[in-house]
């Protein structure tokens, strides 16, 4: 039987993309694969993903409000909290199915909703992360941090794969640290401009580590500790372009920029591929790392902004005009048809 996958999109930087692409790769994939159960994990406290699976607008906001204020929130808290206090929780008692509140998303994707009180429930997450062992097996860092692993390593269904994505805030709190230890593969995408790239640094900083540790304040980061306790970390799949623009001269801007990205990639590929996820392929030169492990998304245009606004997968944008906050947005075949090729090549990769 297949192993789940499980897909965290994270750059330290907020407004690349990752919410829309978050919507956009689950709902295609979710789409193209009708054998397989896939979940998208919501680990924003602003919950953008979340709403625009729920098809977006005031309902969503209403559905939403409804899952984060039960008693047992069905969302992302709910589960932290149960894990935290049990040592395990029930999935399916978390997960939302989508199709009935967003009729044009497949049967098979679900949802562990965004909940705002993860800014809440952080500073318990890092106190428990943070309590003396009670005996030498006991690690309550690595229990916290893994909380959300074992969830990505659960089934929705015994005898089918589950997929994971998970949604990311930019900030390096607890919440995106547990994030970024759930999935198996890390995507980063990144915009056109220099700071997510500088991100890019940072990303490899946090997660991994520097090269020199700050003599005091060295042991406490999430690095250092992870490394101690050898935490398994996600391996970078892909380095996602997303192009904001498609105008001459900014795309020519943009590929200086990006060309930099793929640098600063290719450099820490070099000093350690282990980061990296093994395509089983020879990388000689940079060339072989940019068609290995990066992917030029083209500007969603109009069509992808408009679809992740109304929770529409592309292959259900059939009409010519939407209407967004009242205003009727002209959307062509042709930008559809581009943005859903860009969006279907990339999940061909997951
Ligand atoms: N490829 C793209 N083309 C055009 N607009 C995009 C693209 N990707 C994201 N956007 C827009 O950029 C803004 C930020 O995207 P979002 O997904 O919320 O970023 P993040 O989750 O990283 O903060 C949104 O308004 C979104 O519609
Ligand atoms: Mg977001």
């Amino acid at each position: 039987m297949f192993d789940n996958k499980s897909y965290v999109i994270w750059n330290n930087k907020g407004g690349v993309g990752k919410s829309t692409i978050a919507f956009h790769i689950a709902s295609v994939y979710a789409e193209l694969h009708p054998e397989e159960d896939v979940v998208v994990i919501d680990m924003c406290p602003q919950a953008n993903s979340s709403a625009m699976l729920m098809g977006g607008g005031k309902e969503s906001e209403d559905i939403l409000q409804q899952l984060i204020s039960k008693d047992e929130p069905q969302s992302i808290v709910g589960y932290l909290t149960e894990a935290t206090l049990n040592g395990d929780a029930d999935l399916v008692k978390y997960i939302t199915k989508l199709s009935p509140i967003n009729k044009n998303l497949p049967e098979n994707l679900y949802l562990v909703s965004g909940d705002g009180n993860l800014e809440l429930i952080a500073p318990l997450l890092s106190e428990r992360a943070e309590a003396t062992p009670l005996s030498i097996k006991d690690d309550p860092w690595v229990k916290i941090h893994t909380i959300v692993k074992q969830l990505t390593e659960k089934r929705i269904n015994p005898e089918r794969r589950s997929v994971y994505f998970i949604d990311t805030n930019p900030s390096f709190s607890i919440y995106t640290q547990i994030a970024i230890v759930g999935g198996k593969n890390l995507l980063v995408p990144i915009n056109a401009d220099d700071s997510s790239i500088f991100a890019i640094t940072g990303l490899f900083n946090l997660i991994w580590g520097t090269s020199t540790e700050h003599p005091v304040y060295g042991k406490y980061t999430f690095a250092s500790k992870a490394k101690k306790q050898g935490l398994e970390l996600p391996k970078i799949a892909y380095l996602l372009g997303n192009r904001f623009t498609q105008k001459k001269g900014a795309a020519h801007a943009f590929k200086a920029l990006s060309n930099e990205a793929l640098n600063k990639m290719y450099d820490e590929f070099k000093k350690n591929p282990d980061k990296f996820e093994d395509f089983g392929v020879t990388i000689s030169d940079i060339s072989d790392f940019e068609s290995n492990y990066s992917i030029e998304l083209r500007d969603f245009n109009s069509a992808g902004v408009v679809a992740a606004n109304q929770g529409l997968p592309l292959s259900k944008m059939d009409r010519h005009t939407y209407e967004v906050y009242g205003e009727r947005i002209q959307v062509a075949k042709e930008q559809r048809e581009l943005c859903k090729q860009t969006i279907d090549d990339l999940v061909g990769h997951l």
